[in-house]
């Protein structure tokens, strides 16, 4: 259930609030399922490219009684960059809320499909949402390998 979580688009002075909730995903979180040089690597971020890079793409944040609990992003082919929630407010719906905005926009476009890759975290939770995986893959970013899924969700 999503109690109490809005949705609303992005705004540039959400910048830092975004990074938080990036880094508390990453750290809090997905750090259960990756290594601690995996979790730095991930989760380090440069402020400068990290604003234009959120006004790239419509972005959505999620709010929990007014406080930013998690954003997300469609690109124009489909591809869903973001899907990040706040370590402190996992569990309550948020990126449900979300990825409904991301659907909705998607079918709008009349997309095929939305598609993603999604870390060994969120894995099951997209599996939820009615996404499958179409192939585990391991990628290396500036010297550390991650593992994650390719996964989509066709729309039609
Ligand atoms: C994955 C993530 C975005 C889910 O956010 P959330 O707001 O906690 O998810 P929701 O509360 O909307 O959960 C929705 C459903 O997924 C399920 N779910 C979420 N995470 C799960 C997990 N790790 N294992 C099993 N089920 C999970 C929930 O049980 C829920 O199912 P239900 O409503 O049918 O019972 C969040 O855990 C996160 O930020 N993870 C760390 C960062 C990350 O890996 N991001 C993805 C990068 S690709």
């Amino acid at each position: 259930m999503s109690v109490g979580v809005t949705v609303r688009r992005y705004r540039p002075r959400d910048l830092d609030s975004t990074i938080a909730i990036y880094q508390s995903a990453i750290r809090d979180v997905a750090s259960r399922d990756y290594d601690p040089v995996q979790v730095a690597g991930w989760s380090a971020v440069d402020r400068d490219e990290w604003e234009p890079w959120r006004l790239r793409c419509p972005t959505w944040i999620a709010e929990v009684d007014g406080a930013p609990a998690g954003f997300s992003d469609l690109e124009p082919d489909g591809h869903l960059d973001m899907m990040f929630v706040h370590g402190r407010f996992q569990g309550r719906g948020v990126a449900t809320a979300l990825l409904n905005e991301v659907e909705s926009l998607a079918r709008r476009l009349c997309l095929a499909r939305i598609f993603t890759e999604a870390s060994i975290t969120a894995r099951p939770f997209f599996e939820r949402r009615g996404f499958t995986v179409i192939a585990p893959q391991v990628l290396e970013f500036e010297g550390v390998t991650f593992k994650n899924y390719r996964m989509e969700k066709l729309l039609r």
